[in-house]
């Protein structure tokens, strides 16, 4: 209850003053300008008058009007407090503080991201280095410089994806092309630097292939190239069988079948025993309890040639591998769509310390 000013006009205000608390929002605005608005609010005339009263009664009228300019002031501030939080309170009725926050969700290296770098990991332990390689080549350094005769299949374009772009200043070679393996690199990696050399190169590779359970038109590769004085197909052996036992596990069997390629002589097939049956047969490796991972052999003397390395001086050894295939085979992966689909009941089995995880080994942590 508002104490009496002693002002009959001031007086007749102090209904209004009282009345503040139960405005609404517009009420209290347009109140806000009847009462201290410049032009006509009613305070504001009371105010004005101030001036035109004599000398003894206008030091007490103006400290009244004051102290009444206040009030409205100070009840106007209080109103619209509790107006606003009663708005905030409002809007956010449909949110529910109680309920369990959604988990974070972390990402994590895609299984085949996973295995390059374990494949990697343990040729950098042996003193290889990385090198990589344009994903658009020219014919010559993925064909012509790896041997393949001028009419090899390979090179047909239902086998290779051509790029219809003009020839590259500068570059060795006419007809651009998405790469078919990243053998290309050896020839520039050799080109770029002298014998010794020990290298590998993981990267993309693409072909003319339909995207089936068994097939993806763009795919990884891992190529690896050692070329130095007195090398011989033990080197390739010994190391290769290294990369097995430390990448599936030190008891993992392995043979070489030969084989053939337009880049290698002698060539190979490497098998390890079958990771999911360990050899006694099953539907993922055919029931023969092996399976293919990898083609190799000692470098032919014509790509070295090509490649500006004396072949009477320098022996090499060269192979390559696909981290897609070797992903599905280590975890027994019926269609290689599932590692391009992204879809996450599929990935989340491969994210460390997720309970629904399947044993993912690292370099050195042996899945027997
Ligand atoms: N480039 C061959 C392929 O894509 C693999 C390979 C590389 C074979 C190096 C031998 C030596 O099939």
């Amino acid at each position: 209850m508002s104490n009496p000013t002693g002002y009959p006009e001031l007086d007749a205000l102090l209904p209004r003053l009282e009345a503040i608390p139960t405005l609404d929002a517009d009420a209290l605005a347009s109140e806000l300008i009847a009462v201290l608005g410049r032009k006509n609010g009613a305070l504001t005339e009371a105010l004005k008058s101030v001036a035109s009263l004599p000398l003894e009664r206008r030091k007490a009228y103006g400290a009244a009007v004051n102290r009444l300019k206040a009030s409205f002031e100070a009840a106007f501030v209080a109103r619209r407090e509790v107006l606003d939080d009663q708005r905030r309170r409002l809007q956010s009725a449909g949110l529910d503080l109680t309920m369990p926050a959604r988990r974070r969700w972390l990402g994590a290296e895609h299984p085949v991201t996973r295995v390059m770098d374990e494949i990697v990991e343990i040729f950098r332990g042996i003193g290889f280095t990385v090198a990589v390689g344009p994903e658009v080549e020219t014919d010559w350094y993925n064909f012509t410089a790896l041997n393949f005769p001028a009419d090899h299949p390979a090179m047909d374009m239902h086998d290779t994806l051509y790029v219809d772009a003009p020839p590259i200043p500068g570059e060795q070679g006419g007809r651009l092309l998405l790469r078919t393996h990243t053998s290309p690199v050896q020839i520039r990696a050799m080109l770029e630097s002298a014998p010794p050399v020990r290298v590998v190169i993981p990267g993309l590779v693409y072909r003319n292939d339909p995207f089936d359970a068994s097939h993806a038109p763009a795919f990884s590769q891992i190529e690896g190239l050692a070329v130095d004085e007195g090398i011989s197909f033990v080197d390739l052996k010994a190391t290769l069988v290294h990369f097995a036992h430390h990448f599936f596990s030190p008891s993992t069997k392995v043979r070489f079948r030969p084989s053939f390629f337009p880049f290698t002589e002698p060539s190979a097939e490497m098998d390890v025993e079958c990771q999911l049956c360990h050899g006694s047969g099953c539907p993922a490796c055919k029931g023969t309890g092996w399976m293919e991972i990898l083609g190799c052999g000692m470098v032919h003397p014509a790509v070295l040639e090509y490649s500006g390395v004396d072949s009477e001086l320098y022996t090499g050894w060269a192979f390559g591998m696909g981290p897609h295939r070797i992903t599905m085979l280590r975890y027994g992966i019926p269609d290689i769509r599932l590692l391009y689909e992204g879809d996450m009941r599929f990935l989340e089995q491969f994210v460390p310390g997720n309970p629904r995880s399947v044993a993912v080994a690292g370099p050195g942590s042996h899945s027997a």
